[in-house]
């Protein structure tokens, strides 16, 4: 099913915290990861299907902020981008096509560098 809404603080938070500091997010807030490679969030999602994995963010540096897409343990995306969106107050997506098996499928999306991942919002499926 297309456009179910995954909020981030809902997710597994590994080096990484629920924040509400900044205006623009859905739900109750966001994830603030840890300025720190290996912080990550996981969503579990219900598959099966061909699937555009929509990640919202901010990020109010002026670097990016990579981040590894993994599906059920294997790489779908490595070091996507998600590049600054101005101010921490500003969202944008970024996706990543992915398939699903049957049943509940792990979506991760883990920093790569020191910085730590971008501010994330949901993930739309
Ligand atoms: C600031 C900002 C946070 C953000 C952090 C970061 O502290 O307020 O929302 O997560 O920078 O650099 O990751």
């Amino acid at each position: 099913p297309a456009g179910n809404d995954f909020e981030a603080e809902d997710a597994t938070i590994v080096q990484g915290v629920v924040a509400a500091n900044h205006t623009g997010f859905s739900g109750r807030g966001f994830v603030d990861y840890t300025n720190v490679a290996g912080s990550y969030v996981e969503w579990t999602v219900n598959g099966p299907g061909a699937a555009d994995l929509v990640i919202r963010y901010a990020n109010g540096t002026t670097v990016n902020r990579p981040m590894d897409i993994a599906v059920n343990g294997t790489t779908v995306a490595a070091n996507m981008a998600f590049n600054s969106t101005g101010t921490w107050d500003q969202w944008q997506t970024a996706t990543v096509h992915a398939t699903l098996t049957s049943g509940p499928n792990k979506i991760r999306a883990t920093a790569t560098t020191a910085n730590g991942g971008p501010n994330v919002d949901k993930l739309s499926v």
